[in-house]
């Protein structure tokens, strides 16, 4: 088989600025030790995050010069409606300035205290903006979604025993919405089969409960069910897209992600009471309806993202991206959370650096070893991020899993540079030993991963 190369070419180009392992180890310190404190400029490959950072092609720029940014009513609003529209089938379609805008919109319609939100697994966002109106967040993931090692390929699957007991167990009335997350980003980036969502579709049917998607990655989940599920070998990932959504009553939607923008979101649903009032709170806090929290030129580039963003030649190159990474990591034998999901590589870092106990964060250990080694960004998700502490002993209560994630902006990055990272991961893993724990010099009470300040535990 010949290699799957990128399935575009480069007009316009952003330089790389270049650093040494010295003027890495001084950059590294003056942050903390904390990569979210580094300037991007010096950082040679940004995989921080896939979120608004992709690449935007020569049609969407062009979109962009045609926004039509009139108050209300614009041209820009219903080619972003019609799109959103051919593909969702959704009735109300609001737009929002990003996915978690579009979640405290609902989530301030719907959730209360004494009400619960069960989903596969939350993203933080849609966890926090549930619990911001005091309800519960419950996550239902298949037990094989929570091992690192299991090959299941719909890791993502919510456990629809789990999710019928839990309607049951709680009352239908406490229950305002279900929710989906495709593919399951805090699991892993791994996909939700079609079976699975269908099936949860009839449980909510059955309990009268409305199942709401949150589709950020929509199209890498229907990728995935194309190659990996039976009955979808020959449909094109758009039909198996809108398949996916025939069984939602709405979806939250972070077009940063498989719309191919910098910004932007929005909120749809087919229920005309609840489309009503999550307008109201839309012309509140976000904007008019026909504009939401974006510009005109923005739903352009939206408009034409989502129908780019399911090129079959782009999602098998995307996808083939993360597997290849997967590939050349076995080789090398460096611990990983497999099967490679749809946007990141999550290295398992309890595997990887087993010497750091999980009190010195073995995550943040690696993520500042890869930084030094090649001015690599990645992303600690473990004790630094979901780490807790006891409120009556103070006791350190870590998560379950220490991982890094390693996420792929989309149209970025070239096949050398994914080469150049592998490179770097296996220079770190060879000298795995010399790695050092951290321990915190200053942490703000709520989301202490973005500000924190730490010391090398000696
Ligand atoms: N849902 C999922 C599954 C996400 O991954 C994100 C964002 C959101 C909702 C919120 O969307 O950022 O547009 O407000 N994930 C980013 C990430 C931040 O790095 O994984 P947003």
């Amino acid at each position: 088989m010949k290699t799957i190369i990128e399935p575009f070419r480069i007009k316009m180009v952003e330089s790389i600025k270049m650093t040494t392992a010295e003027q890495r180890e001084k950059i590294i310190k003056k942050a903390g030790y904390n990569l979210f404190m580094i300037h991007a400029e010096d950082i040679i490959i940004d995989l921080l995050t896939d979120s608004g950072t992709s690449a935007m092609s020569d049609i969407q720029w062009a979109g962009m010069m045609r926004g039509d940014e009139s108050y209300a009513g614009a041209r820009s609003y219903e080619h972003f409606y019609n799109k959103v529209y051919q593909l969702t089938n959704f009735k109300h379609i609001i737009p929002t300035h990003q996915g978690r805008a579009a979640e405290r919109i609902l989530f301030d319609i719907l959730a209360q205290s004494g009400k619960y939100i069960p989903s596969n697994t939350h993203f933080d966002t849609t966890r926090a903006n549930i619990e911001y109106n005091k309800a519960e967040a419950v996550d239902l993931v298949i037990e094989e979604g929570k091992d690192p090692q299991s090959l299941h390929p719909f890791k993502g699957n919510i456990d629809l025993e789990k999710l019928e007991n839990f309607f049951k167990e709680k009352g239908r009335e406490n229950i305002p919405v279900c929710m989906l997350t495709i593919t399951n980003n805090s699991g892993g980036g791994q996909p939700v089969s079609m079976e699975n969502i269908r099936g949860a579709k009839q449980v909510c049917e059955k309990y009268g409960i409305p199942l709401f998607l949150d589709a950020c990655r929509f199209a890498e989940n229907s990728y995935f069910i194309k190659m990996r599920e039976q009955g979808y070998e020959n449909k094109s990932c758009r039909e198996i897209a809108k398949e996916i959504f025939s069984y939602a009553d709405g979806c939250t939607m972070s077009a940063k992600k498989d719309a191919l923008v910098n910004i932007g979101g929005y909120l749809a649903m087919n229920d005309d009471e609840l489309a009503l009032q999550c307008r109201n709170v839309l012309i509140v806090t976000e904007g008019f309806p026909t504009y939401g929290g974006l510009a005109g030129r923005d739903l352009e580039a939206i408009a034409q993202g989502l129908d780019e963003i399911l090129d079959e030649d782009y999602l098998h190159y995307r996808i083939r991206t993360v597997e290849y990474m997967g590939e050349r990591l076995d080789k090398m034998g460096a611990p990983y959370l497999k099967p490679p999901g749809g946007h990141a590589i999550y290295l398992d870092a309890k595997a990887f650096a087993p010497h750091i106990p999980v009190n010195q964060f073995p995550g943040q250990a690696i993520a500042v070893g890869l930084y030094r080694a090649g001015g690599i960004r990645s992303c600690e998700i473990g004790g630094i991020m979901f780490g807790k502490n006891d409120p009556e002993t103070g006791a350190y209560i870590p998560p379950n899993l220490e991982l890094v994630r390693l996420a792929f902006p989309r149209r970025v990055y070239t096949q050398s540079h994914f080469d150049y990272v592998l490179e770097v991961i296996e220079e770190v893993y060879k000298n795995r030993d010399s790695l050092k724990g951290f321990k915190f010099t200053y942490q703000a009470p709520l989301l202490r991963h973005f500000t924190a300040q730490f010391e090398v535990c000696h």
